[in-house]
């Protein structure tokens, strides 16, 4: 299949493209888009064949449930069973934006999107070309993150290309992805909200607005047997690049001193090492392919270039 790829202006993107993709995903095809997290897949998400070419397309686990974006709040309740008051809350205080909300689903959302789970997550995106898209579809656009599975998410047209040519319709080039980061995920299903994926609203941000929340465990420790993540996808090895990737934490100095010992060794032995540094530690490294990733008084420069550099290290060919 050959993948159409076409830019289109971010402030007021062409109608004609957008059409065009409608019609493609009205018609059980698949086209990427982006969005203010990430770039994002999209198929009809009532559409269960559409559906099972995303998880095709991306090498998915069938286990692993899809997002569906939706481009204005009619579009929710044709999806859910029921929008709880703490979704109501969350709703107003940041809708449209980067947080995802688990509500219980309806009958009219096949189980190729829910995973056999009986919630489904919505998103009602902010990026103009996908609210645009997903309004003249008509249709709730199921969008999982527009990568190979496993693979860092895509914050560029180029990044979709790379895991997905060949394989989808279409890619629309919107520019780089504000955020750089996949949304927050809260499941609002029951009274008590609990984060199941941190993203750009904060913990703090969601208790500002519904009081004290649980944060499901598996978020801030890695899974294993005795913790199963309540989000699937948290469960799979994911946002990995090929090379072997080493985090090394601590007070500046020791991340730096620490860091170069392991390049001198491992350069030493004939690896190619890439280090991920930012603004105040770049010129602090006696080799490897440095890297900045962002500035460490904006994390936001961080979360917005994360993934992008994971993939560069892999473009490079480090080890
Ligand atoms: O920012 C985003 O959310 C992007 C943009 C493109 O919308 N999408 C995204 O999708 O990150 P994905 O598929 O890469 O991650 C969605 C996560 C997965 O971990 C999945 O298991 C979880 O959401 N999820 C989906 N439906 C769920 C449900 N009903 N209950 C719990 N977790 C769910
Ligand atoms: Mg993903």
């Amino acid at each position: 299949m050959e993948t159409k790829l076409v830019k289109v202006d971010t402030e007021n993107p062409e109608k004609s493209v957008l059409t065009e993709a409608a019609e493609i995903l009205k018609n059980g095809g698949l086209v990427a888009f982006p969005t203010e997290t990430v770039y994002g897949l999209g198929a009809n998400g009532l559409d269960e064949k559409a559906c099972k070419r995303i998880y095709e397309a991306k090498g998915r686990p069938s286990d692993n449930p899809l997002i569906l974006t939706i481009g204005d709040l009619d579009g929710l309740y044709k999806i859910v069973g029921k929008v709880t008051e703490n979704a109501k809350k969350i709703i107003d205080a940041f809708w449209p934006g980067p947080i995802t909300l688990v509500l219980p689903k309806a009958d009219c959302v096949p189980e190729t999107v829910t995973g056999g789970l009986d919630t489904v997550a919505v998103r009602y995106p902010s990026n103009k070309i996908a609210r645009e898209l997903i309004k003249i579809a008509g249709i709730p656009v199921a969008a999982p993150s527009a990568n190979s599975s496993g693979k860092p998410s895509p914050t560029r047209a180029s990044h979709v290309e790379f895991d997905l040519n060949g394989k989808i319709e279409m890619i629309i080039d919107g520019g780089a992805a504000d955020w750089g980061l996949g949304s927050t995920i809260l499941d609002v299903s029951e009274d008590k909200p609990v984060l199941l994926r941190p993203g750009a609203v904060t913990q703090d941000m969601i208790e500002d607005v519904v009081g004290e929340i649980d944060v499901d465990p598996a978020v801030y420790s890695k899974p294993d047997g005795n913790i199963v993540p309540k989000a699937p996808g948290m469960k799979y090895k994911h946002y990995s690049p090929s090379a072997k990737v080493i985090l090394v934490s601590g007070s500046m100095e020791n991340v730096i001193s620490t860091i170069n010992e392991k390049i001198s060794t491992d350069e030493k032995n004939g690896l190619r090492v890439g280090v991920m540094a930012t603004t105040q530690t770049k010129d602090r490294y006696i080799g490897g392919e440095v890297l900045v990733v962002g500035d460490r008084t904006k994390p936001e420069t961080i979360g917005a270039n994360l993934f992008k550099i994971l993939r560069k290290f892999d473009f490079i060919g480090v080890d």
